[in-house]
C-alpha cells in the first residue's frame, strides 16, 4: 500500500531546539511546513501527468487510508470504480486521481487502446509488489511476475490449458452438477427456494476447481482429508482463500498472540503441506511412466509434467509450482463463482433471455442426452448470457501495474474527436484499468445499461472483442477452463429450472432488482446474496 513507500523525511536540526523554544510555536511551524510541502508536493504531481483531470481528494484510492475509508463525498477508496461509475467519465475516458494529503498519483482508463498499452508486456509497465502480495501466498507465480520470470511461468502453464483439460472441466462440470441436485435434495422437488445463489455455485466452482485445476479427488458429498487427515482440503482451501488479507498483514507476533489465528495458520500450512506431497506423488508417477502415457489432465499434473521436461534455467522450483497452483485458487474460484450467480440473477430478471438461451439449449442437446463438450461451441447463447453478466459485474474489475519508468503515453481524444494527445507519466505511478468503466463505456457498447446477450451472439469463439478477460498475451490463461464450466453448468442448469427473482413479503421485481443488482467488491468484484426461485421445467412425454 502507498503509504509504506512514501516516507519523506523531514529534517531537523538539533541546534534549533533550545531549552527557551516556546513548544506550541514549534508545532505551529511544524505544521506550516507540512502544509507547504503538501501544496508544493501536490502541485508537482499534477505537473508531472500534464494536468490531466481526474479526481482530487485527501488519499489516494487504493493505498490504505482509501482502502479503509472507502469511498465518500470527500474521498475515493477502490470501490469508486463501482459507486461511481456514472460520473467518474463524464468528459474523459482517461483521467488521475491525486491526493493532496497523502498517497502517489494514478491514472484511471476505461479505453481499450489505453489498456492494450498498460497490459502489453513491454516492460514499461510492471506488476506492483503490493498488488500481486495475495497471489504470492505459496510462491511467485504466473500472475504475480513479469518480464522473462513471467515467460518462464507462462511456458510451464500453458501446456496444460489444452483441449483435454476442457474436456475434463465439462465432464466433472456436468457430474458435479448432478451431484448437488441428488445431494441437495432437489431431485423428486417442483420448486426449490435457493436464498443465497452463491453458496451453490461457490461450491460448484470450488469443487471442479479442486478435481481439474489442483487434480484432488473430491465430490460434493465427500470432500477429500488433508494428510493430517483434521482439515479437509476444501475447508483449508476456504479458509486461506476468505482470509488471505490477514494472512499477509497480520505480524508474526500478533498471529501468535491471537488464538482465532490457529485455526487460520494450520489452514494455511497443511494446504501447503498437501500440495507439496502432491509435487511429489505426481513427480514420481510421471517418471514412472514412458513420455505420452500419462493420464492426468488435471492442470496440477501437467504443470509438473512440463516442469520435468524443462531443463537449466526454465526450470521451476517446487515453491514456484506450488505459487502457479495456489494461484488458480486464487484467481479462478471467486471469479468464476460470482458470474455463475450474477448469471442466474439476470436470466431471472429477463424471462425473454432465458426463454432464447433454453431454446436454443434443446434445439441443440434436446432432453434425451446430456450435453457434450462437443456441444459447446453450438450453445453460443449460452456462453452470451455469461458474457454479457460479466461485462456488467466483471470479477476482474481492476488491472493494475506500476510505471517502470517515465515516459509518454498517447491517450485517445474524447469520444468524437480524432487523434491522441501525448500525456506523460512519471515512474512509479500505478495505472489502473477500470473494468466496471471499459465494459460501460459508450464508445464499445450500445446502450451500456441493458441486459443484451444478443450482443455476443456473432462472436467467433473466443474472441477478443469480449475483453472481461483482459487482452494479448497476458490475458486470462484460465478464460476457456471458467467458460467451459460456466456452459456446461448453465446448460445443465436451465434445461432443469425455470429462474425466477425469490422476492421478499411485499417486495416488487423492481424492488429485488435494486437489491440483488449491485456490486459485492473484495478482491473480485461480485454481486449481492442472489435470491432465486427454480420452478422444475415440464418435459414432453416420452413416446
Ligand atoms: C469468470 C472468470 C474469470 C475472470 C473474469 C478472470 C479475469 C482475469 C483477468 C481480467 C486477468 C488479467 C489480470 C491482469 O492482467 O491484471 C486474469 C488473469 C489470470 N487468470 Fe483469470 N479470470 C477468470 C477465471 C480464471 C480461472 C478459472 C483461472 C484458473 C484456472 C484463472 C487464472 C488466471 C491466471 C493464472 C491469470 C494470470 C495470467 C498472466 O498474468 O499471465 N482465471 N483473469
Ligand atoms: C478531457 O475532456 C475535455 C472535454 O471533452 C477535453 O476538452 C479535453 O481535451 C480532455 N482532456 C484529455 C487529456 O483528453
Ligand atoms: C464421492 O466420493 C466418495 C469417496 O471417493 C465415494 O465413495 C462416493 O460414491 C462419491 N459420491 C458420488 C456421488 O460420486
Ligand atoms: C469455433 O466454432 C466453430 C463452430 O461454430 C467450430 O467449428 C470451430 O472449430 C471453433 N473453433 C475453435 C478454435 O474452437
Amino acid at each position: 500500500m502507498a503509504i509504506f513507500l512514501e516516507h519523506r523525511s523531514l529534517k531537523f536540526h538539533s541546534s534549533t531546539f533550545q531549552t527557551d523554544v516556546d513548544l506550541s510555536k514549534v508545532i505551529y511551524a511544524f505544521l506550516i511546513i507540512i502544509v507547504i510541502e503538501r501544496i508544493v508536493a501536490f502541485q508537482k504531481a499534477c505537473r508531472a501527468i500534464n494536468h490531466l483531470p481526474g479526481i482530487r481528494s485527501p488519499f489516494s484510492p487504493l493505498g490504505a487510508f482509501g482502502a479503509i475509508l472507502g469511498t465518500r463525498w470527500w474521498q475515493t477508496g477502490s470501490d469508486m470504480v463501482w459507486l461511481r461509475k456514472k460520473d467518474l467519465y463524464q468528459t474523459n475516458e482517461t483521467i488521475s486521481t491525486v491526493s493532496w494529503l497523502y498517497g502517489s498519483p494514478m491514472i484511471y482508463t476505461t479505453n481499450m487502446d489505453v489498456m492494450k498499452q498498460f497490459t502489453s508486456t513491454s516492460g514499461l509497465f510492471v506488476k506492483s509488489y503490493e498488488a500481486t502480495l495475495g497471489s504470492t501466498l505459496y510462491g511467485p507465480n504466473v500472475f504475480s511476475t513479469d518480464g522473462t520470470e513471467w515467460r518462464k511461468h507462462r511456458r510451464v502453464m500453458g501446456p496444460a490449458f489444452s483441449n483435454s483439460l476442457y474436456q475434463m472441466v465439462w465432464d466433472e462440470s456436468l457430474k458435479t452438477y448432478q451431484d448437488m441436485v441428488s445431494a441437495e435434495g432437489w431431485s423428486d422437488k417442483k420448486t426449490v427456494d435457493v436464498p443465497v445463489t452463491q453458496v451453490a455455485t461457490f461450491k460448484f466452482a470450488l469443487i471442479v476447481l479442486g478435481l481439474c485445476a489442483f487434480g484432488f479427488d473430491f465430490n460434493w458429498t465427500e470432500p477429500a482429508a488433508t494428510t493430517e487427515g483434521e482439515m479437509t482440503v476444501q475447508e483449508a482451501m476456504r479458509t486461506v482463500i476468505d482470509n488471505y488479507l490477514y494472512l499477509i498483514f497480520t505480524p508474526p507476533w500478533m498471529k501468535r498472540l491471537m488464538p482465532s489465528f490457529k485455526r487460520l495458520q494450520k489452514a494455511y500450512d497443511q494446504l501447503g503441506q498437501f500440495m507439496k506431497n502432491q509435487v511429489q506423488v505426481r513427480r514420481e508417477e510421471i517418471r514412472g511412466y514412458a513420455s505420452g502415457e500419462y493420464t492426468r489432465k488435471d492442470v496440477f499434473s501437467m504443470l509438473v509434467q512440463a516442469n520435468e521436461c524443462e531443463a537449466g534455467k526454465n526450470k521451476l522450483e517446487d515453491s514456484d509450482l506450488i505459487g502457479n497452483v495456489f494461484v488458480m485458487l486464487f484467481a479462478g474460484h471467486e471469479t468464476t463463482a460470482n458470474t455463475l450467480a450474477t448469471t442466474l440473477a439476470f436470466l431471472s430478471l429477463h424471462q425473454d433471455a432465458q426463454d432464447e438461451v433454453v431454446q436454443q439449449i434443446i434445439e441443440v442437446v434436446g432432453y434425451d442426452r446430456n450435453p457434450a463438450f462437443e456441444d459447446y461451441n453450438k450453445l453460443n447463447k449460452v456462453l452470451a448470457a455469461f458474457y454479457e453478466a460479466l461485462r456488467f459485474f466483471p470479477a476482474g474489475y481492476l488491472m493494475l501495474r506500476v510505471m517502470g519508468e517515465d515516459a509518454v503515453i498517447p491517450i485517445p481524444n474524447p469520444r468524437g474527436q480524432e487523434g491522441t494527445q501525448p500525456c506523460p507519466i512519471p515512474k512509479g505511478t500505478w495505472v489502473v484499468v477500470d473494468m466496471v468503466g471499459v465494459h460501460r463505456n459508450p464508445r464499445y457498447f450500445e446502450e451500456p445499461e441493458k441486459y443484451k446477450p444478443s450482443r455476443w451472439h456473432g462472436l467467433p469463439n473466443d474472441s477478443e472483442q469480449f475483453t472481461a478477460f483482459s487482452v494479448g498475451s497476458r490475458a486470462c490463461i484460465g478464460r476457456k477452463f471458467a467458460t467451459t464450466e460456466a456452459v456446461c453448468f448453465l446448460t445443465m442448469f436451465l434445461r432443469d429450472w425455470k429462474v425466477e427473482p425469490l422476492l421478499r413479503a411485499g417486495e416488487t421485481v423492481e424492488g429485488w432488482k435494486t437489491r440483488v443488482l449491485d456490486a459485492k467488491i473484495g478482491f473480485t468484484l461480485g454481486i449481492k446474496d442472489v435470491p432465486v426461485r427454480l420452478i422444475r421445467r415440464e418435459r414432453p412425454s416420452r413416446m
